[in-house]
């Protein structure tokens, strides 16, 4: 055999082989088990002669190597340079990061105002019986806010709670005072959706049973409150009002955030913010859980949280907590 012949003779297969196919085809007929080299490999007798072998071998293996790597990367730039191009170094799409609802900030914010203040967060049913919505509360028989077609009801004992006072029941049923507790979440009322209507809202419900509790403690806790939503600056003020509830019952308003009690769009020129309704635990209410009105007293509060998100966003429609357009909830 002749070794030089037959290293020429592979070296322009290799050099001429047009695709990783061919090239292979070549590798196989030059250094293949069944190939000329390979078997005077095995039948050489002579020191001299096998080195010689050997270094064919090695020099058409490299030559093999290199021609392998010039081929791929040529295959991998047709595919980049034609229609298939495929660019793996673009930027990729960033997927869009998600936030909470602007209401669930809210309420999340609330609810770390007052485990501030050593108060617990009950989380209560959304259904409720008609004792615990309305019954316990003391709210009279003919009162409006039971009928049918202001209030969902599941059967004749169960409705969707229209407030959460429902919860302040619930937990005084299931222990004994000293409470101090707030409630946040859904309730619903038969309402046509508008500007500032909706069948399904959210509440904060406060309730703080204790020895010696009074007015006064109420008008602190909702100043602190207000304080810690719409600024260290701000004053409440109590209006006479009426709860089956509560007794004696009070609003509250907060004094404007925007103008700071001058009169403005916001506060209707009044200098004062509506907040919530608020009181007294009437001793009533009480008496219905299996306290002793006697040895307790207790205040309460309950306001909305759509309510506090328009005001501090100047937010106009309702109806946009629950479109979800992104456009506006991404704002927040
Ligand atoms: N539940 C009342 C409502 O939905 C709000 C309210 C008023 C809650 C007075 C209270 C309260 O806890 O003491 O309009």
């Amino acid at each position: 055999m002749d070794a030089q012949a037959l290293e020429r003779e592979a070296l322009s297969a290799i050099e001429g082989a047009a695709s990783p196919v061919e090239l292979d085809e070549a590798r196989i007929r030059f250094l293949g088990r069944k190939s000329e080299l390979k078997q005077a490999l095995r039948e050489v007798r002579d020191r001299e002669t096998g080195m010689a072998l050997n270094a064919v071998r090695e020099r058409l293996e490299a030559a093999f190597e290199a021609r392998e790597r010039t081929l791929r990367t040529a295959e991998l730039e047709a595919v980049f340079a034609g229609g298939e191009a495929l660019d793996v170094t673009l930027p990729g799409e960033r997927p869009r990061r998600g936030r909470l609802h602007l209401i669930t900030q809210i309420r999340r914010e609330i609810e770390d105002i007052f485990l501030g203040l050593g108060y617990e967060v009950y989380d209560g049913d959304e259904v409720a019986t008609v004792f615990e919505n309305f019954d316990a509360l003391t709210t009279e028989p003919g009162h409006p806010s039971r009928l049918p077609s202001d209030t969902f009801y599941l059967d004749e004992g169960t409705v969707l709670r229209t407030h959460t006072s429902p919860d302040q029941i619930r937990v005084m049923q299931s222990r004994q005072p000293p409470i101090y507790m707030v409630s946040l979440g859904r309730c619903y009322r038969r309402d046509t959706p508008d500007a500032t209507h909706s069948p399904t809202f959210h509440q904060v419900e406060c309730l703080a049973v204790d020895r010696h509790i009074t007015l006064a403690d109420l008008k602190g806790t909702v100043l602190h409150f207000s304080r810690a939503l719409f600024g260290p600056d701000r004053d409440v003020r109590m209006r006479t009002s009426y709860f089956p509830f509560t007794e004696p019952s009070v609003e509250f308003d907060v004094s404007c955030f925007l103008c700071g009690g001058e009169g403005c769009g916001v506060c209707k020129h009044s200098g004062w913010i509506e907040m919530g309704g608020a009181g007294v635990v009437d001793p009533d209410v009480f008496v219905n859980v299996g306290y002793d009105p006697e040895a307790v007293s207790g205040f309460a509060f309950g306001l909305g949280l759509e309510r506090i998100a328009m005001l501090r966003h100047g937010l106009p429609d309702l109806r946009l907590f629950w479109e979800n357009d992104l456009r506006v909830l991404g704002q927040f």
